[in-house]
């Protein structure tokens, strides 16, 4: 049966965001243009011809507003202006024109649960109990325990590992903040705060003509506003993660709505975080086009395999069919609705996906990039792809130190864990094994593998910087850069560009079709069937996910006649030879009929 999208694609309706491959930047560590050793808005426009040669049309970036940088931008101190050593408005203004000017469109990361300490409404939420806008923000009263000392309104714990409430001496009051001290939650249901941040947030910048945004931590805004305590599941901890709690709280979709209604006075997108939300029910909601609210979601299922319930840092090892059951099920939960979904696998809060999913080891880093390419680039939705993805960039070396983690989550990840060691006595041996154990976990998923500069080139710090840059650049620049393979055909650099222009090619079958999981028990081969929406052309993507040969056979029960498409390694017979390590292949079989 054709889907709502084959239908109205063939009226020439579908919405613009649904054809949308995405590229995100982070403005820090994407390109320095002046030498100061922080990227720049100058050095994303110097690269949009980069950008657009790689077949993408839409670019994100990350927070570029003004702000004191705790946590890397998403600590806004004022929505309408732009962080100095990023630029100016006139840049941003430029970089609009740039990306339109080449047929691509903008947008902004929405940031918008909380803002700086320094933004001047909590400024003048903090100066006293009866001023106008100490409602915006979230203030409680003080508990006391027992033995009369101070504790806070619940044992709630931010989500970088401490206490979600900071005591405020000035009003003798504690405020909310889910995230850093200095990030305090704005009080949505405070419709004066709520009308205020639509238009310095969202209306400044889509009147100046950008398309759209993701919008951070889009379903923490509305809380329990009676705060109950989240159960015990760390009792060595004295604050518990409350994110139940906290997200998909009851006035959620109200706010959606009234956001959506701005949106689309400007036939704008947004694509919503939507963390712990692991039920299709619950994300339909979100999604849904009857219910405008948002054009699609970020679903966290991939990138948190592996990962611990409770402690979000510690592996667990995953096998992979169970990472082929995620992929299906955030594939296929849009089948018979009008709900749309995304591809990801890295972005700016994640390890990269060749260490992670594949591997990074130097004889199959290459194989490893072009295989998750080509699970990217083949999978329904809109697709994102973030800096240095596009070259294979890796996780930083194992043997880095900790004091070239720059990011507050890894920190005080780390000051938890000591902390913990304190508390339960720990001898000097097992301190120094579980203090080892922990920076391996953030090395293997901590948040600054994401962060390192973009490697452009061989020259030094990977010509990022003419300067000292910000941060440490990955020590593997001199094989892995942009340099290197922009005219070499047989890297990952060209293979994601003829990825990404298959994929636009072929739009009904890469962005539109249906997805059918083959042999979802097998540990070795990933392997799943597209069909177009009319159903007359089909794909058959089969990508070896292990470092052995693995014996392949084309399947032949339906009758379809499969031909190459793509191969991420060269093979003689396509057909019937081996997968190599780290190998995939595409067949397409066009004019089928089922
Ligand atoms: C989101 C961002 C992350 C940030 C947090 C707080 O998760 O992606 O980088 O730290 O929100 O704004
Ligand atoms: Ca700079």
């Amino acid at each position: 049966m054709p889907s709502n999208d084959s239908l109205a694609r063939a009226s020439g309706n579908v919405k613009w965001w649904k054809n949308a491959n995405i590229f995100q930047i982070w403005p820090a560590s994407y390109k320095d243009s002046n030498g100061d050793g922080i990227g720049d808005i100058q050095g994303i426009i110097s690269t949009l011809d980069y950008i657009k040669a790689l077949g993408v049309n839409t670019i994100w970036i990350s927070p570029m507003y003004d702000s004191p940088q705790i946590d890397m931008g998403y600590d806004i101190s004022d929505y309408e202006s732009v962080y100095p050593p990023y630029g100016t408005l006139d840049d941003m203004d430029q970089l609009i024109k740039g990306c339109h000017d080449r047929g691509m469109k903008l947008l902004l990361d929405l940031v918008i649960n909380h803002t700086s300490d320094q933004h001047k409404w909590f400024q003048e939420s903090r100066s006293s109990k009866t001023n106008p806008k100490r409602d915006w923000y979230i203030w409680r009263p003080a508990k006391y325990d027992a033995d009369g000392n101070r504790q806070p309104p619940n044992n709630w714990m931010s989500c970088f590992s401490e206490c979600a409430w900071t005591w405020d001496e000035h009003t003798q009051e504690y405020y909310l903040h889910l995230f850093c001290v200095e990030q305090p939650d704005l009080n949505w249901t405070n419709e004066e705060c709520r009308r205020e941040i639509y238009r310095s947030a969202m209306e400044f910048w889509l009147e100046k003509g950008v398309d759209g945004f993701r919008v951070d931590t889009v379903n923490m805004y509305s809380k329990p506003m009676d705060f109950p305590d989240a159960p015990i599941v760390d009792p060595l901890s004295k604050y518990q993660p409350a994110g139940t709690l906290y997200c998909n709280g009851p006035e959620m979709h109200k706010y959606l709505r009234e956001m959506a209604a701005i949106l689309a006075r400007y036939d704008a997108m947004t694509v919503g975080e939507l963390p712990l939300t692991p039920n299709t029910k619950d994300v339909l909601d979100y999604v849904s086009l009857k219910d405008p609210q948002l054009s699609m979601v970020f679903q966290f299922d991939l990138v948190d395999i592996g990962r611990g319930p409770v402690d979000m840092m510690k592996l667990t090892g995953y096998k992979l069919s169970a990472l082929k059951a995620i992929i299906n099920k955030w594939q296929t939960f849009i089948e018979g609705n009008d709900g749309w979904t995304t591809v990801f696998s890295e972005n700016h809060d994640q390890g990269r996906s060749v260490s992670r999913f594949a591997s990074d080891a130097p004889e199959h880093a290459t194989n490893s990039a072009k295989l998750l390419a080509m699970l990217n680039t083949t999978l329904t939705g809109t697709m994102f792809i973030y800096q240095g993805q596009e070259i294979g960039m890796t996780n930083v070396p194992k043997d880095w130190p900790i004091e070239e983690y720059l990011d507050v989550g890894s920190i005080n990840y780390m000051k938890l864990i000591k902390e913990k060691l304190e508390a339960t006595g720990a001898s000097e041996e097992e301190k120094a094994k579980a203090v080892h154990e922990a920076l391996l976990n953030i090395n293997a998923v901590g948040r600054d593998n994401a962060r390192t500069p973009v490697q452009w080139d061989s020259s030094p710090h990977a010509g990022f910087t003419t300067g000292k840059p910000w941060m440490r650049v990955n020590d593997n620049y001199k094989k892995i850069n942009a340099a290197a393979q922009i005219n070499d055909p047989d890297s990952v650099l060209s293979f994601w560009k003829r990825m990404i222009g298959l994929r636009t090619k072929h739009s009904s079958l890469f962005t539109f079709g249906s997805f059918h999981l083959l042999e979802p028990e097998n540990e070795q081969t990933f392997s799943y069937v597209k069909k177009s929406a009319e159903g007359d052309e089909k794909a058959l993507v089969v990508l070896n996910f292990t470092d052995q040969a693995q014996e392949f056979k084309l399947p032949t029960e339906d009758g379809a006649n499969w031909s190459l498409l793509q191969g991420t390694q060269p093979v003689e017979d396509p057909t019937s030879a081996p997968l190599k390590a780290y190998e995939g292949r595409v067949f397409v079989n066009f004019g089928a009929r089922d």
